[in-house]
């Protein structure tokens, strides 16, 4: 644990406030155009490689979706129809059951009216507070995109309890973003943490190290993991209004300094202009599963 904590500290002192800065530009034009990209939310590719990791699902098993949001991670566990590589629709569980788990009710309400998630089988609640969950409830546990919003006694907190409600021999899987190493992770926890409409928030960018080190210590074993790649066009942020355009000129203007002065950074995440006024970037993922030991 000291070595996830070491490396999150860092990734805390590198949080520093930026100047906001004005653009005039109009940019609602852009929206059809940039509404086309498949989001890594709904990719085929990232689903098929979250069951694999799984590994053989059985259809007498519950799985949990936790910081489910619309839905989206838990696809993994039922089948799908694919169209231009985006999931279209979700039919028949492969799973006996699955279960949801978020703090937002307006993202797991936008779910179920997609069709993605059974109200009754949703609870809310804020994970820092604990899973409202006996032990030994589940076979599958999973969460994505959601990890490093945790600081680090948090996490450890969190992967605690989804041992804990897992049953002896169940599964947790993780699926993030991860640093490459003390540059990168100083700066993708710096650049995580300014992508919101008003205040920084906390982000903790773990490597691969660091959450094979936090799942060991939390009792995993069978420890596997696979990668892959989000590719973000920062002009989606803008339009999707994560971000206002004073939090969009000063992010690209953070990665154009990347780019210009920080060349490992630059390569990890393959910074680039799009020539269209914003930045290209691929954030490297890691999905990482472990097993809770039968005793
Ligand atoms: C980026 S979304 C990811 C949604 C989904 N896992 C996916 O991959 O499509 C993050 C989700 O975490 C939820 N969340 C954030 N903080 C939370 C907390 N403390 N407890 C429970 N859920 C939380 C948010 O409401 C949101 O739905």
């Amino acid at each position: 644990m000291d070595k996830v904590n070491a490396g999150v500290l860092k990734a805390k002192a590198g949080l520093r406030q930026f100047k906001d800065t004005q653009a005039n530009v109009d940019y609602s034009s852009r929206s059809q155009e940039y509404g086309k990209h498949v989001k890594i939310y709904k990719e085929v590719a990232l689903q098929v490689k979250t069951r694999n990791l799984f590994g053989k699902l059985s259809p007498d098993c519950i799985a949990l979706d936790i910081a489910c949001g619309e839905g989206d991670s838990a696809t993994c566990f039922k089948e799908f129809e694919e169209k231009d590589g985006t999931v279209v629709a979700v039919k028949a569980p492969l799973v006996k059951r699955v279960e949801y788990f978020d703090n937002n009710q307006d993202m797991v309400r936008k779910g179920a009216e997609r069709g993605q998630i059974e109200d009754e089988h949703v609870k809310f609640g804020d994970v820092k507070d604990g899973l409202d969950y006996p032990n030994s409830s589940f076979d599958y546990v999973m969460s994505r995109f959601f990890v490093h919003d945790l600081n680090p006694d948090q996490k450890s907190f969190f992967a605690y309890d989804a041992r804990r409600i897992l049953k002896p021999g169940g599964k947790f899987q993780v699926v993030e973003m991860i640093a490459g190493d003390r540059e990168t992770q100083d700066f993708v926890s710096h650049q995580h943490a300014m992508k919101t409409k008003t205040t920084y928030r906390e982000c903790w960018v773990p490597t691969e190290d660091e959450y094979v080190a936090l799942f060991r210590a939390m009792g995993f074993t069978d420890i596997r993991t696979d990668r892959h790649f989000s590719y973000v066009d920062t002009m989606q942020w803008l339009l999707e209004k994560q971000i206002t355009e004073e939090r969009f000129n000063e992010l690209n203007e953070l990665f154009r300094q990347a780019i210009k002065n920080r060349p490992a950074v630059r390569d990890y995440f393959n910074l680039r202009e799009s020539g269209k006024g914003s930045i290209l970037v691929y954030y490297p993922l890691l999905l990482i599963c472990g097993t809770k030991p039968e005793k």
